[in-house]
């Protein structure tokens, strides 16, 4: 009973912390989301402790009882999280102690906290890494539907924000799906490189116990176990990765929003959402803001933050175990969630956007978006070189512009008098849309081309 409410070292301790040190110290409050691979990794260790015989059969047995109480307590929401015992890994082993009592202290042999969190923390981040890249697939899946009813639709595509060449606004959703096709490549390879666990290097040097390391590293999923018991403690490269990869995914989450949020502006007026993801003003009673969009946008500082405070925690740190470390936990679940909520905002942002297609192709067809085909055309029909064509259509433009007409509006006899027996049927090079569909090389914007990559998406999917 009197050793209930004292640390682990209290025998070795005259005084206790502090109240302030304590509240600052414990990481109970981030770290009991480990809860589920903490009791998963020791009962694996006891498992593996028991079939070496380093510890006896029937308190291993125990041992494995009184985890899976602890557990089903947690998940009942039952468990009293105490501060005083730091974190989670000392909070279940005290109650350990209070279920199977004496049992309890093998538990701990031949491992040290050093070696458990980092074990428990791979596990957690290779399963995020997983749940993240469902969640990827969700988003592609809802991009797909929402491009496969909009292959015709045309819009101006834009570099530097002007005009530039007719596109397809499926193509430019595609654009996105190539983006989070890279980003589950990324999540994926951490895992493979999160594959060796840590457990069994103890505090740093290893153990004197004849421990089974390719056991427990095979019960607990990884492919083998780690071979340095001193970068085991002390890497945290697997959350780096984690971190960065999250970042590198909100930051295209960030850059869809922006583009939907300039293109549902009464300025550009392409898209609009459905009120679902709107949200009005306390004084302008016309508004309806996409708030959501500009969560994602100003959220991806977040991601960002995370993977910076995390790179610099590490920055300078001697090798093996420091208390730095703690904090690891902290950044990757909260870029973790961000992420995740961010996904979750951009499927209801697709899912809940309409085109406004005659504003999309009326905005295509200004800002002389063909004069690239023309020059083309000169090109591959009249065989000019493309910068003596790209000149012809360049004066083209400039009287276009003294006229204040479109390209498409200049008749065959204007036509020709800047380039001699323009035989064929010049104003159909001017329509954007089929300007859109001569782009049919591989990877451009052609109707034909955009159901191709469609069908491809599609069975990368499956
Ligand atoms: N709560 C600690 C952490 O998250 C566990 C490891 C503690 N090890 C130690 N030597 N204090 O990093």
């Amino acid at each position: 009973m009197k050793n209930k409410n004292k640390t682990v070292w209290s025998n070795r301790f005259g005084k206790t912390n502090s109240k302030n040190f304590q509240r600052i110290g414990a990481s109970i409050n981030v770290d009991k989301r480990l809860y589920n691979e903490d009791i998963q990794a020791s009962i694996v260790h006891t498992q593996m402790l028991t079939k070496k015989k380093i510890i006896p059969r029937n308190d291993g047995i125990r041992i494995i009882k009184g985890l899976k109480k602890i557990k089903t307590e947690i998940d009942k929401n039952k468990f009293k999280f105490k501060e005083k015992f730091e974190d989670i890994h000392q909070n279940i082993e005290k109650r350990l102690f209070q279920i199977v009592g004496d049992s309890a202290g093998y538990l701990h042999t031949a491992r040290s906290r050093n070696d458990q969190v980092v074990t428990d923390f791979k596990i957690w981040v290779k399963k995020a890494s997983l749940d993240i890249n469902e969640t990827i697939n969700l988003l592609i899946k809802s991009l797909l539907k929402k491009a496969s009813r909009n292959i015709d639709t045309v819009m101006p595509g834009f570099t530097h924000l002007k005009n530039a060449q007719p596109i397809s606004f499926a193509h430019y959703l595609l654009a996105y799906i190539e983006m989070l096709y890279r980003d589950k490549k990324r999540f994926k390879n951490n895992i493979s490189l999160i594959d060796e666990c840590p457990l069994g290097s103890a505090a740093l040097a290893g153990t004197s116990f004849n421990i089974d390391r390719n056991y427990t590293a095979k019960k607990l999923g990884f492919r083998k176990p780690t071979g340095n018991s001193i970068d085991s403690v002390s890497d945290r490269d697997f959350a780096i990765d984690f971190l960065s990869a999250s970042a590198t995914c909100a930051m295209h989450l960030s850059r869809l929003a922006e583009d939907f949020i300039i293109f549902n502006s009464e300025a550009f007026s392409f898209i609009e959402f459905t009120d679902k993801v709107l949200t009005g003003s306390s004084i302008m009673p016309q508004k309806k803001n996409p708030d959501p969009a500009e969560l994602i946008r100003g959220r991806t500082a977040i991601n960002y933050g995370n993977l910076n405070s995390m790179l610099t925690i590490m920055k300078g740190l001697p090798i093996s175990y420091y208390k730095d470390l703690q904090d690891d936990k902290e950044l990757v679940f909260d870029s973790f969630d961000t992420l995740k909520d961010s996904l979750s905002m951009s499927i209801e942002l697709i899912d809940n956007l309409n085109t406004k297609k005659n504003n999309m192709r009326n905005m295509a067809q200004k800002g002389y978006t063909t004069a690239t085909d023309f020059a083309d055309y000169l090109a591959q029909k009249k065989n000019l070189p493309f910068r003596k064509g790209y000149a012809i259509s360049s004066k083209l433009v400039n009287y276009a512009e003294r006229k204040k007409i479109r390209l498409d509006q200049l008749s065959m006899k204007e036509i020709n008098k800047f380039i001699k027996n323009t035989e064929i049927n010049i104003p159909k090079i001017f329509d954007v849309v089929n300007s859109m569909n001569s782009k049919t090389s591989y990877g451009g914007t052609s109707t034909k081309n955009i159901k191709k990559m469609i069908k491809k998406y599609k069975s990368y999917l499956n």
